[in-house]
């Protein structure tokens, strides 16, 4: 038998309060493992699972685990309170809540959710990328101050989307894109050629594509190589009334450059995603900026199934340690993502 143990939190933004993980969307239930386990039945009968909360006996749990399933963690002294673990699976795409990540003890596998969030994501992406095109966060600021301005666009065919960030939302976004017709320039570390690219260019030539979008849109994990990626100057060489879109995360733009292009004008409409902190507090500057719309960290988690498709990553992957194969997801340590 192998053991697992799934730490789930309980909603306090005060403890975390960089996350929404801790909702009830995101919370692995017995009831949601023993659903999901019936499609991997040749895995769960090999399991033996413990399901807590927060810290609640977490030493004790780790004493005897194989596997933990988590969004975050005590990481001091791993090695020692953990002695048997072999993998721990983030119940999220995003890790950097994790780094440095030099607590990992050697030879322990540390994966996460990527690939969850492509099909939720991709949809929220295109949609904000036509809201923009159709100045909708200029029509809902002229709404706010009862403004009937008849503000026109044209069919999207023929503009260009900057995409920073090629991962598996940022394909998504690309797919939906290009089947627009828009013009899709993806950026990256590594720059590599997607179908659903029709350019790719590594970061490097960043100040380069900027100047071409349309539409910004950003889909990147904080990294150190990413924090701060769209800061003040390079904001400046987007567009004149171009569009951005955030649902990476909130350190990868200067939200106070952000705040100021669009108070002139200079950036035509964002819609942002991400914050930091998260809840955005009500105190935030952020709040009342025009042609801005804050959504609140819902564009990539599938609200019905997010438990569900976590815990097919969990159960492919569990199958895989049993048998000995490389695990998929697994993150990078030394890039952070
Ligand atoms: C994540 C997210 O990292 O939803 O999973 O932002």
């Amino acid at each position: 038998m192998y053991r697992v143990h799934i730490k789930n939190n309980h909603h306090r933004p005060d403890t975390f309060p960089n996350t929404a993980q801790g909702e009830e969307v995101f919370t692995i239930t017995k009831e949601r493992f023993d659903a999901a386990a019936t499609a991997h039945t040749d895995v769960a009968s090999q399991l033996d699972v413990s399901i807590d909360w927060d810290t609640d006996n977490f030493d004790h749990h780790m004493a005897t685990t194989d596997a933990l399933v988590t969004w975050n963690l005590p990481t001091e002294n791993l090695a020692e309170v953990a002695p048997d673990l072999k993998w721990i699976h983030i119940i999220g795409a995003g890790v950097e809540h994790l780094t440095p990540m030099d607590w990992l003890p050697p030879g322990v596998i540390l994966t996460n959710n990527k690939g969850v969030h492509a099909d939720k994501g991709g949809e929220f992406g295109i949609m904000s990328i036509l809201m923009l095109h159709n100045h909708m966060p200029r029509i809902i600021t002229n709404q706010t101050h009862a403004r009937y301005d008849s503000l026109y666009s044209t069919p999207i065919k023929g503009k260009t989307l900057v995409l920073i960030g090629t991962g598996s939302i940022g394909r998504a976004v690309a797919r939906h894109a290009q089947s627009m017709g828009i013009h899709v320039i993806g950026v990256s570390r590594h720059g590599k050629k997607l179908p659903e690219l029709d350019e790719a260019v590594s970061v490097d030539e960043l100040d380069r594509v900027l100047p071409l979008g349309d539409f910004v849109f950003v889909v990147t994990p904080l990294t150190t190589e990413t924090t701060n990626l769209l800061d003040v100057k390079r904001l400046g060489l987007m567009k004149s009334g171009a569009g951005l879109v955030n649902i990476g995360r909130a350190g990868v733009v200067d939200y106070d450059a952000l705040v100021d292009r669009l108070t002139t004008g200079a950036i035509g409409g964002a819609i942002l995603d991400v914050f930091d902190p998260e809840p955005l507090p009500p105190e935030s500057n952020l709040w009342p900026v025009p042609n801005l719309v804050i959504t609140p960290h819902v564009s990539a988690d599938d609200g019905n199934a997010y438990v569900s498709l976590t815990l097919d990553v969990f159960f492919n992957n569990m199958r895989r340690l049993i048998n000995g194969e490389t695990l998929e997801n697994q993150v990078n340590t030394a890039l952070g993502y």
